[in-house]
């Protein structure tokens, strides 16, 4: 089989992972933060652990660390914790449903939001204009999931910083494959998956807030704090980390981030190099429409004329054991940019995993298939 849908989760996990994980089904399984017997304080010393070397990956020592089950949790953390009605928000056409719906929820409480339709890289330029006397909060993904179009993390903080507007970072798709600077870059929130580039097991995720932010709880309930009181305490982890955590896929996490930044240069280049050959094998087929960019990051799209983007995927999955996603991939407005709202479109995400032989096949697949129906 051919695994091209690391996008949605990566697949491979590497042996330091997988053996975390089983040693902490032997070690760590009381509840952290909440008893003060030796087992739990175990349990919380490898959660202090995780957090500490997430800060160090994202370089973001003057941030706390905010465990959520998922990337699309942590999102809705930043974006229903921080924004209230009469405020406006400025995000790009390229976002996930995780901040789409969000906001069109707020929408209704009276939140304005202007959604910019131009490329990706081009946000920054396009976003001075956008704003407001009224402008809370920018949010934009760092690299999109449709297209592996990626976003100028510098140029879009420069000018949150000038007009003190919060710059929220979808990492989802970034996270473990691009190097990002949180402290530098200067963003103010960063939402991430553990189990995509990050290489944990599912169940994690963060979200990475600068010093001095103040959020709402989305969650209420026990904190293993302030327990006389009935007001959800509003600490930075603790208050916004209500019930318990999934400590063995933050475990996971720990190990992951850990494996990355052992390889991290070599993934780089070696994501790189299957990125930059899947596009040209891709461009050689005349029958393809293809909806990335030369540069872009993991992901790749495409349509083969008049073939059903879900129907292909079908038939590389069960004809050649190939797997990719096919459809909207929960991001409709770039879907609409791209003129693929009705057809969706086929896409392969690598990771380092991946091979250029795999590439190859994939490659010949697409020329089967072709022939076949045409
Ligand atoms: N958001 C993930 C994807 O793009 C699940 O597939």
């Amino acid at each position: 089989m051919i695994y091209f849908d690391n996008a949605a989760t990566s697949l491979i996990k590497p042996i330091q992972v997988k053996r975390a994980v089983m040693n902490a089904l032997d070690h760590f399984t009381a509840n952290p933060g909440r008893s003060g017997h030796f087992k739990s304080m175990e349990v919380a010393e490898q959660i202090f652990d995780t957090r500490e070397i997430v800060k160090n990956f994202f370089n973001a020592t003057d941030y706390d660390v905010i465990f959520t089950k998922n990337c699309t949790e942590a999102l809705n953390l930043a974006i229903f914790g921080s924004l209230k009605s009469g405020d406006h928000v400025v995000t790009s056409c390229y976002e996930h449903n995780s901040v789409l719906r969000p906001l069109e929820y707020l929408k209704e409480k009276g939140v304005e939001v202007t959604v910019i339709d131009s490329d990706l890289i081009d946000f920054a330029n396009e976003l001075e204009s956008s704003i407001k006397d009224n402008t809370k909060m920018v949010i934009c993904t760092m690299v999109s999931n449709v297209n592996g179009e990626f976003s100028d993390l510098n140029k879009i903080s420069e000018v949150c910083k000038k007009h003190d507007i919060i710059y929220l970072v979808d990492g989802a798709q970034s996270s473990g494959h691009m190097q990002v600077d949180l402290k530098s870059t200067g963003v103010d929130m960063y939402a991430f998956a553990g189990h995509k580039g990050l290489l944990s097991i599912s169940g994690v995720g963060g979200l990475i807030v600068k010093k001095g932010i103040n959020l709402r709880p989305i969650l209420y309930g026990g904190t293993g704090t302030d327990s006389e009181n009935l007001i959800q305490p509003t600490s930075i982890p603790e208050g916004l980390e209500a019930g318990t955590i999934s400590s063995i896929p933050i475990i996971s996490l720990k190990e992951g981030i850990s494996y990355i930044q052992k390889n991290f240069s070599n993934i780089i280049k070696k994501e790189e190099n299957l990125s930059n050959y899947l596009y040209k094998s891709l461009k050689k087929l005349n029958f393809l429409t293809i909806y990335s960019k030369e540069n872009a990051k993991n992901v790749i799209s495409f349509n083969m004329e008049n073939v059903d983007s879900s129907y292909l995927a079908n038939v590389l999955n069960e004809k050649y054991k190939i797997c990719v996603r096919a459809g909207l991939h929960c991001a409709p407005l770039i879907h609409k940019k791209l003129n693929t709202l009705e057809s969706g479109a086929v896409r392969v995400s690598l990771d380092f995993n991946n091979t250029f032989d795999e590439i190859d096949n994939l490659i010949m697949a697409l020329k089967s298939i072709y022939l076949s129906l045409s």
